[in-house]
């Protein structure tokens, strides 16, 4: 006999490209209901409605905290607006999920923490690539010590982000606009999860290269885990290479393929685009709309996509994704984790899972406000870093929670 669930109620602020990647998860998850939704474009609010018809929508968030059915708010609007709405929502009693980056400095995030602290209410940091299953399996198996101390981790991207079209709070640097503040949460989560999450200091830099494009595109640091451990990590958004091509079974593009990406460039520096109309053809209700509202567009099989090519070195072993999961480099050879059964939309439910049994089940949540400052702090620091030049010492860490994924199945682990 089957048990029913409780369903949790799911209110959206700001329905935007980042909501249209986590839609679809939400859609393969009948516990969880997105139950309303609110936005300041009408006509988002249309194409919210067509595709739930039951669902009521808004056209400002103070008016979705004040819906009695909703258990908990998600969050994607404009980072300038994390902060504010997030602490709206705790102060009617709404959990909180808030997108990535979860504030535009430190004094806001820590405000965020205090107003769910207040409430009584849970408040999640979420929607980073550190939730994927290939980096949750990575993390147990350095974790349980099968291939020695971890020693090193690596993480690279080349992208086409500077290239998508952007509105313009997205190209203003003072409302976190720019690859270091949007993309920093994904590699900096996905590193603090592997290697205990506490960091000790950065060194980094950012770079601002194309005057058309009045937003950094470029990032790279050094970071050094409380213990010693190295990590570098980079992204270049300017979407010359991408590092899908170094993948054979990709489309060796994200969102535009390289002829694509030429004629963008152009459009861009003879400032010819139309960015809000490229980007609400995106949108839901769009007619590019599957560009982004797919159930995850690197398709079935994994791709570097924006996180980019993870390598993590232990003293006896190396560890990176494969197509299909994991490979694992120890002294008897290659093996290979095949995770293909969850790669495609499941890895993005892990969020959902760990915020419904945090909410409904009492379970307790990893990924909460301290987590989400921390990564917070290192970003921040690596543009500091790069203004000053020199490292920045960090003083907001946390570990990851030891039990954080203890039952998560790994056959290398299980055969081993
Ligand atoms: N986790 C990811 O992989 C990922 C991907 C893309 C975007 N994002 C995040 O999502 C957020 C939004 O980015 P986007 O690309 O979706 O932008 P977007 O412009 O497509 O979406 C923002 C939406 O918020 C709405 N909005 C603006 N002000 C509002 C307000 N005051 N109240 C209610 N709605 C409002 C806009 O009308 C729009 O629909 C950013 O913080 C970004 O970092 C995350």
């Amino acid at each position: 006999m089957s048990v029913k669930m409780k369903t949790l109620k799911v209110g959206m602020i700001g329905v935007g490209m980042g909501a249209g990647e986590i839609i679809p998860v939400f859609d393969t998850m009948p516990h969880i209901e997105l139950v309303a939704c609110a936005d300041v474009n009408p006509a988002i609010l249309a194409a919210f409605q067509d595709r739930y018809p039951a669902a009521r929508t808004y056209n400002c968030a103070e008016a979705l905290c004040k819906d009695a059915e909703v258990d908990a708010i998600w969050i994607s609007t404009p980072n300038r607006f994390h902060a504010p709405q997030s602490i709206l929502a705790a102060e009617h009693g709404k959990h909180v999920v808030v997108e990535k980056p979860m504030a535009l400095d430190l004094a806001e995030a820590q405000q965020m923490v205090s107003a769910a602290k207040r409430n009584g209410v849970l408040l999640m940091a979420g929607h980073t690539q550190s939730y994927s299953l290939p980096i949750r399996a990575m993390r147990r198996i350095i974790a349980s010590g099968a291939l020695g101390r971890l020693q090193a981790v690596h993480l690279w991207t080349y992208s086409d982000w500077m290239l998508r079209p952007r509105t313009a709070d997205e190209l203003d640097p003072d409302q976190g606009g720019g690859v270091p503040y949007r993309q920093t949460p994904h590699q900096v989560d996905t590193v603090r999860l592997l290697g205990g999450g506490k960091l000790r200091s950065v060194r980094g830099t950012t770079g601002q290269w194309h005057p058309e494009r009045p937003i950094p595109g470029y990032y790279s640091a050094y970071l050094e885990f409380d213990d010693g451990t190295p990590c570098t990590i980079m992204h270049n958004g300017y979407g010359y290479f991408v590092t899908e091509e170094l993948v054979p079974w990709s489309k060796g593009y994200i969102r535009y393929n390289a002829q694509e990406r030429v004629a963008v460039r152009r459009a861009q520096v003879a400032g010819e685009r139309d960015e809000e109309s490229e980007k609400q053809s995106m949108r839901i209700g769009g007619k590019d709309q599957t560009r982004v509202f797919s159930e995850w567009f690197g398709g079935k099989h994994w791709s570097p996509v924006d996180l980019g090519l993870v390598v993590v070195s232990c003293e006896r072993g190396d560890i990176r994704h494969s197509k299909n999961g994991l490979f694992i480099y120890d002294n008897d050879g290659v093996h290979e984790v095949d995770l293909a059964a969850d790669l495609s939309v499941g890895q993005r439910r892990s969020e959902l899972d760990e915020f419904y049994d945090a909410v409904v089940n009492g379970k307790p949540l990893f990924h909460d406000g301290a987590w989400g400052l921390a990564t917070l702090e290192v970003g921040l620091a690596i543009t500091q870093s790069g203004r000053e030049r020199r490292e920045i010492m960090l003083n907001h860490q946390v570990e990851v929670a030891p039990d954080y994924d203890k039952d998560l199945p790994v056959p290398y682990l299980d055969k081993a």
